[in-house]
């Protein structure tokens, strides 16, 4: 047995999903750090706004080109690479001394971020047996739940010095290095393994996973039956087999997006602030929010393999939509009466509890674990680049729309998408829950079958 092996599951699944805490950290330091750094480098507008969504553009990149190229040369070895890109970008957004550098370390965090969420969700997923597959891969959103909440608090607690930004930005080199390590003595995806003809290497990997050894065979038998299908590309993912996956993935992706929950976590001190509370109470209620939703995805992952992913986001988008309407309701009462601002904030704490436990898991599972093996890399990497597209759409038109329309009126524009969300899963997604990654395929494949649908 070599080192690798040692590695206890827990620890597996944890140093497999820590890149989750770079992506919230990263994309959540910087609403706290821009104050700060728009002083001291004297920057205009136009320029935070690029400071700002240089992560977002790094993302698309970063999902479109390391997600691939995880089906040539593997999960672990990219996630690796993505770390070493974390390392890179967060000392270099550190030391920046001006606009230029400080845009392009930042554009290199993006790619890195982009990168695992592409990667992460399908490597969990490939990882963890089918009846706890829900739950391990709902260890990513915890992770950028942690990370966001840690960046809430380094934003608070660095605010009272002038050089505070560095160290917000700088210190995310610190877990990066330590996924690093961590990816040293990660195992290898069983289902890369497989299609790279080492079985034995995936059996062993399988019986370190699974709880006994008569299931590590079987499932790499299930696995060696998948893996037979040729190598494929673009055709494929957009081939009539894999196409009903493609839409889910497009769907859930958008919108995961456009249901306004960023706008939220990142803007909810305004929101707070333009409900009646005073700055240092909403950057404690920041703080606050924070926690409850490390506390509600916890809970999600913990209750992610008892019921169906569809129900969860069925949930989830009422729960979303409803509470949407409310602050609506309540905001626009809001300047006249003290209870209308309370029914406001603690509609937007449910609002956002709802996202945690339900789209914001949900979401990345399901592409993690919908597309065929042949094609699961760029499948899990398409969802990804749709994903950080949507974000980049929604956080850029989020201010001048709200200029335009006031939260209020906003929100219900959003709170509609919700409902349009109930429509998409009921029409368009498949239910995942406890099967195997390869009864998946098998389903996909029979279903295109039977319509008669040719592969080419
Ligand atoms: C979403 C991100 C979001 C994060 C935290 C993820 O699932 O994809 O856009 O920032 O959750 O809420």
């Amino acid at each position: 047995m070599n080192e690798k092996k040692r590695m206890s599951t827990s620890l597996i699944y944890f140093f497999g999903a820590l890149g989750g805490l770079l992506f919230g950290y990263d994309t959540g330091v910087i609403s706290g750090a821009i104050l700060f750094i728009q002083k001291q480098l004297h920057l205009g507008s136009w320029e935070q706004g690029w400071v700002v969504s240089a992560v977002l553009i790094g993302a698309v990149l970063g999902s479109a080109t390391i997600g691939p190229a995880s089906d040539k040369f593997g999960r672990r070895k990219l996630l690796m690479l993505s770390s070493i890109i974390f390392v890179i970008g967060a000392i270099g957004s550190g030391l920046a001394h001006n606009f230029e550098l400080l845009v392009i370390s930042r554009i290199v965090l993006g790619i890195a971020v982009g990168g695992a969420s592409a990667l992460i969700p399908t490597y969990l997923s490939e990882l963890a047996p089918a009846e706890k597959r829900g739950g391990i891969g709902t260890m990513f959103q915890l992770m950028i739940m942690s990370g966001i909440l840690l960046a809430y608090i380094s934003n608070y607690v660095l605010s009272d010095f002038d050089l505070g930004w560095r160290f917000m930005l700088g210190l995310a080199a610190v877990p990066a290095a330590i996924m690093f390590f961590g990816g040293v003595a990660l195992p290898e995806s069983p289902r890369y393994l497989v299609r790279q003809g080492d079985d034995q290497e995936a059996l062993a990997v399988l019986k370190q996973l699974q709880s006994n050894d008569q299931q590590a065979q079987a499932e790499l038998d299930d696995i060696k039956l998948q893996a037979s299908m040729k190598s494929a590309g673009f055709k494929e993912l957009f081939g009539v087999m894999s196409r009903p996956v493609l839409i889910m993935a497009m769907g859930l992706a958008i919108f995961q997006q456009v249901m306004g929950a960023n706008t939220v976590l990142y803007y909810a001190p305004t929101i707070f602030t333009d409900v009646g509370f005073g700055v240092s109470a909403a950057l404690m209620a920041h703080i606050g929010i924070g926690i409850f939703n490390v506390i509600v995805t916890w809970v999600a992952m913990k209750v992610m393999d008892k019921i169906d992913r569809k129900k969860m986001l069925i949930a989830g988008a009422w729960g979303m939509g409803i509470t949407l309407m409310v602050m609506s309701i309540a905001m626009k009462f809001s300047g006249h009466s003290h209870v209308a601002s309370y029914i406001a904030a603690f509609a937007l704490t449910i609002y956002i509890a709802f996202f945690s436990a339900t789209w914001g898991p949900v979401m990345w599972v399901m592409i993690g674990e919908s597309f065929p093996l042949n094609i699961r890399g760029l499948g899990n990497s398409f969802g990804s680049v749709v994903n950080w597209t949507a974000n980049t759409i929604v956080s850029l038109t989020f201010p001048p729309l709200l200029n335009a329309f006031g939260t209020g009126s906003l929100f219900i524009g959003y709170a509609v998408l919700s409902f349009v969300a109930i429509w998409f899963v009921r029409k368009y997604t498949i239910e995942t829950r406890n099967q195997s990654l390869e009864q998946i395929e098998a389903s996909l494949r029979s279903r295109a079958h039977a319509k008669g649908w040719t592969e080419d």
